[in-house]
């Protein structure tokens, strides 16, 4: 195994009210596990209550953020504003955002680097449709999502790329090991040739799309596969499983 720290986080996308964070939280503190970098991505209205209540050993991420640090931006909220309150990483470019609110590449990278700049780390999303892999894109699409954010920084120390299918994502559909483990070596191929060979060693790529406590530990086995990216199961018990499952 590499000696890339595993990492899980937890996608509540648009769910949860302050009850059922609080059973999340609850579940979340009892289980230790330093090996494992661990981080909740509430609701924005959320974040400061979730902040407050969960263990330090564990990261708050936000959902989305824009490029510039303030103005008239109505709706919107900056990585300043997500540092003033305890919030360490922040989740860009989900599929979500790029096709159903219409988030372009370019957009995507500068968030990227104006997150990047504000000292978060930055949970970079990219993944292929259905019809993309059926006709045999995957990989085009993927790297022309990572291309974008390539041009608009230079430092990837704090970047974590999350590969996720867009067809596996909420779908109950999940790349298989093997799929997936496919796509990540590419990327760090990619990442090799295009960046460098460290950064190529030690970025973690990581897999979202219908991870659960039943396939999170054969895909887990991959060697290309640093760590999920969770959705629906973040809010079930059995995300304890998936932070566990190279234990
Ligand atoms: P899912 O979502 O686990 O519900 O498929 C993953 C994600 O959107 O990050």
């Amino acid at each position: 195994m590499s000696s890339r720290k595993f990492f899980v986080g937890g996608n509540w996308k648009m769910n949860g009210n302050k009850a059922a964070i609080d059973t999340i939280i609850e579940r979340l503190n009892s289980n230790k596990n330093e090996s494992v970098e661990t981080v909740c991505a509430p609701p924005q209205c959320y974040l400061e209550y979730t902040r407050s209540k969960l263990d330090a050993a564990v990261f708050v991420s936000a959902q989305n953020c824009y490029k510039v640090e303030k103005g008239a931006f109505t709706g919107d909220i900056s990585p300043a504003m997500l540092k003033d309150l305890g919030v360490t990483h922040v989740i860009l470019g989900h599929s979500e955002r790029r096709h159903v609110f219409g988030e372009t590449d370019e957009l995507i990278a500068e968030k990227c680097a104006h997150a990047l700049e504000n000292g978060l780390t930055v949970i970079a999303c990219i993944g292929e449709k259905l019809e993309e892999r059926e006709a045999g894109q995957t990989e085009a699409v993927n790297v022309r999502q990572l291309t974008a954010i390539k041009k608009a920084i230079s430092d990837w120390s704090k970047v974590v790329i999350a590969y996720e299918p867009v067809w596996a994502i909420g779908t109950g559909k999940t790349a298989s090991p093997d799929q997936a483990q496919e796509v990540h070596q590419q990327l760090r191929a990619w990442m090799a040739a295009e960046v460098s060979k460290e950064v190529a060693d030690s970025i973690r790529i990581i897999y979202g799309g219908s991870v659960s406590g039943g396939n999170c530990k054969d895909l887990a086995k991959k060697p290309d596969i640093d760590g999920f990216l969770v959705g629906g199961a973040s809010l079930k018990p059995e995300f304890v499983e998936i932070i566990n499952a190279r234990n």
